[in-house]
């Protein structure tokens, strides 16, 4: 017998193998006392046979072998290089145990070898797991799973994500059944319809309370998810890479890492884990102290019509706004006076910028902003010079559909890496550019895992080189984001969608795996290109608050109100973003389902913010109480609305908050709630709290 167990104070996961065979998670939850025996754990957790099953039951393994007679999907489908399918039987073959733990085990007579990787982190509560598929000759890949997990049985259902541009992050509840949620994502893209998380939430679970079990599978190019329950009810999860994406047989494979957590406290447990885990341990930031700048963003001011004395007086505007790095968008390059034509041709437009960029970069450093940068670097358009030279560097057939008029450059190929490296390594050495904003605009033709792996090749090297140089993920918003790519990134365009409505939403399901310091969000413009609805200012305002701040209205459309109310939020993120961009996002169940609310908690616990949105009008006359989480039930805290001034002439009570602070303690907070002023719909009252 071989029992491996991985602790922190929260969790604790047990591994058992059935003699030399594969081993499974026998135990996945609250921390177990170091006096658990393992064997009679491992024992217990065996389940009953009877009529109408085999005379034991096959291990739920962290790789369902087919050949154990497993009834479900198997953990690795694979054929030899002639293509003749492989039956593989894993054994015993060795083990280590130094910062992570590491199970190898061999299938001799097919020449396999599997290895699995599990690293906890006892700080963030993570748990990183990987498989790694060796093989003696070249092998064809169709599905290899990271390591297989358990579902808890005390679970009614399973949240999962879907989307669309602009609609990002969308929520799906799937009851559990027998036979199995699959889904699987062949556009060879992170992409809108299927971020790569689940969160299963035990019986009873809520944002703050419960236990739930979450899961993210790091990989921009497209993944399988598979959550089956089995006819003797137990219910296993699988992530991989979508399958048959690898096209060549090879020697080895390996999973993208699979980040999971138990949390004890709800689907915020899971929403901190993540937060802090990509943004203290997978992100690389170039300056790790420095405040996240707020950003002015040009696309949605100018689109395609560049020019430079406009941008110029966009830019000063901005600045006084409060705006602290200027990206220029698409449309500098090449003849990109649409979105037709010049994807890959990287070399500034002298049409436009008859004296290069430096006059317009200048500007902007003479305002004390930063300069970053647009591109496209996967892409090309058939229209465009190198296309014209370079046919064969171009993904898929001829006859393939376009998307936005263009296609996708053969990651793969070391020719197109390397010219994408010149191109931009040239603009990038020729002027003080701290920012690009990475787009990837439409799907592959094809899944492709080699696409990715030259993708994140060329990300890799252009870091190397100008580390300096903080990068955004953006395809169509939310299309690129994940853990593979941000391990390489700072920041994602969370969602095209500038309408704060609709942004709130999105933010506050993004929030379950992504923090403030990575999640950019804009003030739109007063009339939203994407939805056509109309906006307050404050509620645009507030809403691009709550996360990394930004601009991409047209400054020279703001009335003085409209001005002033920006500049003045701004000032107040600006004030509040050391503590905030290290806070944890939790959030919080309301009574109310038109209000959509979070508490941003400092790391030390002294102090909190409250945003809560007004998605829709109410079916009751006045607003309900709003109960805060995690503070301490015995301290008191100072509450105060930092938006008084939105307070409408038509809420006419006196609650207490209306006319100042009020101090309450945490148990108070907690178990009541606080109540807020009455508002119109589309409106945000940001509550701050600090702990006496
Ligand atoms: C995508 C991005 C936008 C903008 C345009 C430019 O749609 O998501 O933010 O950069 O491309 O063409």
């Amino acid at each position: 017998m071989h029992h491996w167990r991985i602790d922190d104070a929260r969790q604790t996961l047990v591994l058992a193998a059935t003699g030399e065979r594969l081993p499974q998670v026998v135990y996945w939850g609250p921390a177990l006392p170091a006096q658990e025996n393992l064997a009679t754990l491992h024992a217990t957790h065996a389940i009953d046979v009877t009529g109408g099953m085999l005379d034991a039951n096959p291990d739920l393994s962290l790789c369902p072998e087919a050949t154990r007679s497993f009834p479900g999907q198997p953990g690795l489908i694979v054929r030899d290089g002639e293509g003749t399918p492989l039956l593989p039987k894993f054994c015993y073959d060795s083990e280590s145990n130094g910062n992570d733990l590491r199970l190898i085990y061999r299938d001799a007579a097919n020449g396999l070898t599997l290895t699995f990787i599990f690293a906890l982190d006892p700080d963030t509560h993570i748990i990183t797991a990987q498989t790694v598929l060796d093989a003696d000759a070249p092998v064809h890949l169709h599905w290899l799973a990271a390591p297989v997990l358990p579902a808890p049985q005390h679970s009614g259902e399973m949240i999962d994500f879907s989307g669309r541009w602009c609609g990002e992050f969308q929520t799906n509840r799937t009851a559990w059944s027998a036979g199995m949620r699959y889904r699987e994502n062949r556009t060879g893209r992170t992409g809108h319809e299927h971020f790569p998380g689940l969160i299963i939430p035990c019986t009873g679970a809520t944002n703050t309370q419960g236990e739930a079990y979450g899961f993210h599978y790091g990989w921009s190019g497209g993944h399988r998810m598979i959550a089956e329950e089995l006819q003797d009810g137990r219910r296993q999860i699988q992530w991989g890479h979508a399958a048959r994406m690898e096209t060549e047989a090879a020697t080895q494979f390996k999973t993208a890492p699979l980040y999971i957590t138990y949390s004890p406290s709800g689907l915020n447990g899971c929403a901190t884990a993540f937060q802090r885990h990509l943004r203290d341990r997978i992100i690389t930031w170039p300056k790790p102290d420095a405040p996240r700048p707020v950003h002015y963003n040009c696309w949605e001011a100018i689109y395609f019509d560049h020019n430079v004395p406009a941008l110029k007086d966009i830019a000063t505007r901005a600045a006084d706004l409060g705006a602290e790095r200027f990206v220029l968008d698409d449309g500098w390059f090449g003849q990109r006076d649409d979105d037709t034509r010049s994807l890959s041709d990287w070399t500034v437009d002298p049409r436009k910028y008859p004296d290069g960029l430096h006059p317009l970069i200048d500007h902007v450093h003479g305002l004390g902003m930063t300069f970053g940068i647009w591109f496209e670097p996967e892409m090309i358009n058939p229209d465009s010079d190198i296309h014209r030279a370079h046919p064969d560097w171009a993904l898929g057939g001829e006859d393939q559909t376009l998307g936005r008029q263009q296609k996708a450059l053969n990651m793969a190929l070391p020719a197109v890496r390397d010219f994408l490296y010149d191109r931009m390594s040239a603009i990038l050495r020729e002027h003080p550019i701290d920012y690009i904003k990475w787009d990837h605009n439409r799907v592959l033709p094809m899944p492709d895992a080699a696409q990715t792996r030259g993708s994140y090749a060329l990300i890799d090297r252009l870091r190397a080189d100008f580390p300096q140089v903080e990068i955004e993920s953006c395809a169509s918003g939310g299309g690129r984001v994940d853990f593979g790519i941000l391990q390489r990134t700072q920041r994602v365009w969370l969602s095209d969608s500038n309408d704060a409505l609709e942004r709130l939403r999105i933010q506050h399901n993004a929030a379950l795996f992504l923090p403030l310091s990575v999640t950019g969000s804009h003030v739109g413009p007063r009339y939203c290109h994407t939805s056509g609805r109309m906006h307050d200012i404050t509620f645009r305002a507030w809403v691009a608050a709550q996360r990394h701040m930004g601009f991409e209205m047209d400054p020279r459309e703001l009335t003085d109100k409209e001005a002033t109310v920006l500049r003045h939020v701004t000032a107040w993120w600006k004030a509040n973003r050391d503590w905030m961009q290290r806070a944890d996002i939790l959030r919080l169940d309301s009574a109310d389902p038109a209000v959509i609310a979070e508490q941003q908690l400092a790391a030390d616990g002294a102090r909190f913010v409250v945003f809560a949105g007004k998605a829709d009008t109410s079916a009751q006359i006045a607003p309900r109480p709003l109960r805060l989480t995690a503070l301490d039930p015995n301290a008191q805290y100072l509450i105060s609305l930092a938006n008084q001034q939105d307070i409408h002439h038509l809420s006419r009570g006196t609650p207490a908050l209306k006319s100042g602070p009020v101090t309450l303690t945490g148990r108070y907070l907690m178990a009541n709630g606080i109540t807020l002023p009455w508002s119109f719909p589309d409106r945000m009252w940001v509550l701050e709290g600090k702990k006496l």
